[in-house]
């Protein structure tokens, strides 16, 4: 089952190289990919997902190690929220090496790749000149800036929201769920994105909104929102890699000639949407 209003992409199996190709089967596939924020990605052959999930699943057992990784800061470490759904093992790049085992931590460098592939090609057909990419992206598009890999749990007899309707802040989202839940803002009303067997679940972020808004291609950051669903296991699991900027760095626009057309603090920028998502609570 899928939704048909939602274009599949595939990464070129050249993983190692710099220009790793993302192609869609038809121009048009592209178009509407970029104007919704969101494609299904064939999940590239070097990923072992079955290790990672059973890895993911794992940690919702009460004798789990892992939920001994501490709390650093609001975004990192095991975390519990009591206001929905949600308990996480979060950690970014930095402490994959240091709390996740070695094939976890390899897991997300190999995420890293696929997320440089993604935004190199939103880059290219942005038209913004390659010399600026690592400054508009913070150092991403190169394999620096900063980015998390996240295990997140939703218990679906809960009966809140699984996540309140909201778009990423970050540059691109990836994604592996176990079960439905996931839905997309599509010509005002929210509409399924089903589990698409063998593929991962690919959104664009306001931060490369806001980069792209002056030049010849802008991407969309789509609006979406976990709810809970029926399915045989009342957990739904998932697998979140998030390419980010630095929360406490500066986000550039471009157009096509190379010339700056503004800029934001991204601390301004996240602080916008938290309002938001404030305001519709
Ligand atoms: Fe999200």
């Amino acid at each position: 089952m899928r939704n048909s209003q939602i274009p599949v992409a595939t990464l070129s199996d050249d993983s190692a190289s710099p220009d790793r190709q993302l192609s869609f089967l038809t121009p048009e596939d592209f178009e509407v990919a970029w104007d919704l924020g969101l494609f299904y990605l064939k999940t590239p052959d070097e990923l072992d997902l079955e290790s990672v999930r059973q890895f993911g699943k794992e940690l919702i057992a009460p004798d789990c190690p892992y939920r001994q990784v501490p709390q650093y800061g609001e975004l990192e470490g095991f975390i519990t929220l009591e206001n929905n759904q949600q308990t996480k093992l979060a950690l970014r790049r930095e402490r994959w090496g240091q709390h996740y085992p070695a094939n976890i931590a390899a897991f997300g460098r190999q995420l890293d790749t696929i997320g440089v592939a993604i935004i190199r090609e939103v880059f290219h057909q942005s038209g913004i000149p390659e010399a600026l990419w690592d400054r508009a992206s913070e150092g991403y598009a190169s394999g620096g800036g900063d980015a998390f890999l996240n295990f997140v749990h939703y218990d679906t007899r809960t009966p809140d929201w699984g996540l309140r309707p909201h778009t990423d802040y970050g540059f691109v989202t990836i994604l592996d769920t176990s079960a439905p839940g996931l839905q997309i803002e599509m010509n005002g009303e929210f509409q399924d994105v089903p589990v698409l067997p063998g593929h991962l679940i690919i959104n664009f972020g306001e931060a490369l909104n806001f980069i792209t808004a002056h030049s010849d291609r802008l991407v969309s950051a789509v609006t979406h929102r976990v709810v809970s669903q029926q399915s045989s296991d009342p957990v739904r699991h998932g697998i979140v890699y998030f390419a980010n900027p630095d929360l406490d760095g500066m986000l550039w626009q471009f157009n096509a000639a190379g010339e700056e057309q503004g800029n934001s603090k991204v601390q301004d920028l996240f602080a916008q949407l938290e309002s938001r998502l404030t305001e519709t609570r």
